[in-house]
């Protein structure tokens, strides 16, 4: 809506009346409900390229006037009104009776840049793979006759980019940011009691991203049904401004929409309600009203074509506060109601919980302070590309948790919804971000081109609809931006938090900043929080100069490595460790910026003020193979010009190579979800009471015998004895500010390694490595073995090369063949090597270092079977059922 008048309400009923009145009247009945929203992922068609005949320019200079009014609602600048002309209207691909029958029909979300080929001539930093260019999504969908009278709305979730959408031929707008969600609204041109055609035209430039961003309409889309007059979109706001053991004030603004012609009266009431974990709803809250408001208001009206907010206080009882162990969650009913009929009924999930950011004691949940064991990553999710899978998300959460990773940076750019309400459910906490550049560009072709006309649209859309959920506990406007060194253009830095204040008063702004001085030229007040990328140095100097802001790491490590590589000798230069386009998996290899994981913890504990990290990053994501990365992108990381010379002709060398690699080395854990050593460094010290020992590198070194092969041994206890065949190599321990067991000297023989380890002198944990025999056999495990025949569940299933012991034979590179039987379909397959040019959409797959990975599907109910063959090994079958 594009007007907006906000109208002080007054309580229906008096306050002394409302106290006796514990519990609201009962919500209708599901029959008088009228919101609908309908997934429309299913039967749509899809071609690359516009037409081939000559037509409109459809770019965005051109389509500008039409999209520019999508982001009425998220502007304070005076509504545009879309020009009278139909955009686009002479082109085949929009219009309805356009014969589609002979494009690719698919359900979303899809990435189209993910099916390849990979091109060795296309640029590393972003895959190799083909995620840019013009794609056209056509679905046709019947809407009743009793639909008349109806708003009908196609919500995005996103779609990667510059998307323009006609209905039956007529353009209503589009957005271009492709990581915004957003809404289109379809009711002039529809056709009530038959067919109806949404196209929607994307094109997503080249040189736009420095990393894999996919192509295509990768997230859900919706179709939503409401009442003329209704909450608006993401039109409510919970908040609780006052939270005790004994009660919680909830504060609830609710926006509703007129878009009917004449004025109306009505009245908002709440009921509240306990979520389960599955998102049902539980038992109805018996809330009394705050003193002084009310939680149903009455005589609220609303103009035509306005929106006015209505405000109600509630409180309820001893509160069960969301928390990272006890993510307990509410629902908000909300019913809008005209003359005694039910318009809208609106819920709102919601969490009880407060948070603080200190200067002098990091942060606080729930009063109590919380280290952020933070991990950035990238949306695409390995082999599935970017198209969102809850599954997969939800299995990534789950491995971060078993590093004892407890909040999630959505780096650089807005996530999907599901990541959030995944955070909600299962307890992380998040760093909600907007953008990798403003004004000043990265890329030819990124934000920085559209920044004047949908900053504020783009960044007012994600704190409105993300501001609900409680897992969100910082607004970040920005990652290394160029503007926060250069004074002039703070006024942006400005602009930006003012929108975000506006929209949410009760979260801190922050931005990720990588220049030093970005920590004392001013910009350091503009934020809430001060995120640092990779200055643990500088913490301490930090808080000497702003005493009273506080400070995290917002982008901490960028240590890289390979999944079971190790290259020797082993050196702490932090600059080596490289070889056949990996890198060694000793953890101790960064690029010049970046550090190793110790670094970073030491950083962490002699400032313990520091709230805490956000690793870069959790999983290995497509794109940006840094070191091996040809395409100078790494330059964005210096801001000072002597090491940024130094960098580029070092880059500018590597670059005369043709490098293989195609997806990155940051990852704790590879781009198929398989850990590399580091998550267990990142357990040791991120789960401090979880007893655990981990050795590395594997014990299978032919022709090594005598010579000095390291050991480091990462565990929670605080020392350790290290044995090779039944010898001991010596017992050390830990000193301040070191968080690894090193036996720096030992001589590889074949054998058994062991470690025992200690905490407060007692035996807290073992491991073993052990010289395995040569390859026999494959093992096959699921992660899941029932699944749900719903076409978008997933079982994720690994591949073990092992010896005739069952154990993974190290550097196994053999060539696996899948068979699959039943309802179910392979998906993708990956191995976590960064320089495989293999296709993630296949039945085989090569094994890397004794690993691969098999993401199966089930579209109908049954039992599948899923058989590995690799020639000269025995095979493995194991069996999954899908349910209904
Ligand atoms: C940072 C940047 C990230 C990524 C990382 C690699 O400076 O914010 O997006 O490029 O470097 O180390």
């Amino acid at each position: 809506m594009a007007v907006k008048s906000q109208m002080k309400i007054t309580p229906t009923l008096s306050f002394a009346a409302l106290a006796f009145a514990l519990v609201l009247p009962a919500i209708n009945s599901p029959a008088e409900i009228t919101r609908v929203r309908e997934s429309l992922d299913a039967d749509w068609r899809f071609t690359k390229g516009d037409p081939a005949e000559g037509v409109t320019n459809l770019n965005y200079a051109a389509a500008r006037a039409w999209l520019l009014p999508t982001q009425n609602a998220f502007t304070t600048n005076a509504p545009a009104a879309r020009p009278a002309e139909n955009f686009g209207g002479d082109v085949s691909f929009a219009q309805a009776g356009f014969d589609d029958s002979g494009w690719r029909k698919l359900n979303l979300p899809h990435d189209f840049g993910i099916e390849g080929p990979f091109e060795q001539a296309l640029p590393g930093e972003t895959g190799k793979l083909p995620w840019f260019g013009v794609a056209w999504y056509r679905k046709h969908f019947d809407l009743p006759a009793q639909d008349a009278g109806k708003q009908i709305y196609f919500d995005v979730d996103g779609a990667m980019a510059y998307a323009t959408v006609w209905i039956n031929g007529h353009c209503v707008g589009g957005w271009p940011y492709g990581y915004a969600s957003w809404r289109v609204d379809l009711t002039p041109f529809l056709k009530f009691g038959g067919a109806n055609t949404v196209a929607i035209r994307l094109d997503n430039p080249k040189d736009s991203s420095r990393w894999y961003p996919g192509g295509g309409i990768y997230r859900n889309v919706w179709l939503t049904k409401t009442a003329p007059v209704h909450v608006g979109q993401w039109g409510t706001y919970v908040t609780t401004p006052k939270v005790s053991e004994d009660s919680a004030i909830i504060s609830l603004r609710t926006s509703v929409d007129n878009n009917s012609a004449a004025e109306v009266e009505v009245k908002v009431a709440t009921e509240i309600f306990e979520l389960k974990t599955d998102g049902t709803k539980a038992k109805k809250i018996l809330h009394i009203p705050a003193p002084g408001a009310a939680p149903e208001v009455g005589g609220i009206k609303i103009a035509a074509g306005a929106t006015t907010d209505a405000w109600q206080t509630l409180m309820i009882l001893k509160p069960k506060l969301w928390g990272l162990e006890h993510p307990n969650r509410y629902v908000a009913v909300t019913t809008i109601a005209q003359g005694g009929k039910v318009l809208d009924v609106y819920e709102t999930p919601f969490g009880i919980r407060t948070i603080q950011f200190t200067a002098d004691n990091g942060f606080l949940l729930n009063g109590e302070r919380v280290r952020l064991n933070g991990v950035c990553d990238h949306a695409d999710l390995g082999a599935l590309g970017s198209a969102i899978n809850t599954r997969a998300l939800e299995r990534q959460l789950e491995i971060l948790r078993g590093m004892g990773g407890n909040a999630i940076r959505t780096s650089h750019n807005p996530p999907a919804p599901e990541l959030l309400d995944l955070c909600d459910k299962m307890g992380f906490v998040v760093m909600d971000e907007t953008f990798d550049c403003w004004r000043q560009r990265k890329k030819p072709n990124d934000y920085h081109l559209i920044y004047d006309d949908w900053h504020e649209a783009d960044t007012r859309m994600l704190v409105r609809r993300d501001r609900n959920h409680p897992c969100v506990i910082l607004w970040s406007i920005g990652n290394e931006i160029s503007e926060q060194g250069n004074t002039n253009r703070f006024y942006i830095a400005h602009d930006l938090a003012d929108i975000v204040h506006a929209e949410d008063p009760t979260r801190g702004v922050t931005a990720a900043c990588n220049n030093l001085n970005a920590g004392y030229n001013g910009f350091q007040k503009i934020v809430d929080v001060f995120g640092y990328n990779y200055k643990p140095f500088e913490y301490g100097k930090f808080r000497a100069a702003n005493p009273a802001i506080p400070l995290f790491g917002s982008e901490t490590a960028s240590t890289i490595s390979s999944r079971g590589e190790y290259f020797f000798p082993v050196s702490d230069d932090k600059s080596k460790g490289l070889s056949d386009f990996q890198m060694s998996s000793y953890d101790l290899y960064a690029p010049r910026w970046a550090t190793t994981p110790d670094a970073e913890f030491a950083g962490q504990d002699e400032n313990p003020f520091v709230a805490g990290e956000f690793v870069w990053t959790g999983f290995d994501y497509i794109g940006e193979p840094t070191p091996y990365n040809s395409d100078l992108s790494n330059l964005n990381n210096y801001s000072n010009p002597e090491d940024k010379a130094r960098a580029e002709k070092e880059l500018a060398a590597i670059g005369k190579i043709r490098t293989p690699s195609r997806s990155s080395y940051f990852g704790i854990i590879d781009l198929a979800g398989f850990p590399k050593d580091r998550y267990y460094l990142y357990q040791a010290h991120w789960r401090p009471d979880f007893p655990m020992a981990h050795i590395l590198p594997h014990w299978n070194w032919p022709g090594r015998e005598g010579e000095i092969t390291p050991v480091h041994v990462y565990t929670s206890g605080d020392e350790a004895e290290l044995f090779l065949n039944g010898q001991s190599l010596g017992r050390k321990k830990k000193a301040q500010f070191e968080y690894r067991l090193r036996w720096d000297e030992v001589k590889y023989a074949p054998g058994e390694l062991k470690v025992v380890a200690y905490k407060n002198g007692k035996p807290w944990a073992t491991d073993v490595m052990r010289t395995t025999g040569v390859a026999a056999e494959l093992t096959l495990k699921a992660d899941r073995t029932k699944i749900a025949a719903d076409g978008k569940d997933l079982s994720f299933m690994t591949v073990t090369v092992a010896d005739a012991k069952g154990q993974l034979v190290p550097r196994s590179k053999n060539h696996i063949q899948f068979e699959i039987e039943g309802p179910g379909e392979i998906v993708a397959v990956n191995n976590g090597d960064a320089t495989s040019f293999e296709s993630f959409q296949a039945k085989e797959r090569n094994a890397y270092n004794g690993l691969a990975l098999v993401i199966v599907r089930a579209n109908q109910p049954g039992k599948i079977t899923l058989k590995a063959h690799a020639d000269g090994l025995k095979d493995a079958t194991t069996g999954i059922t899908a349910q209904p």
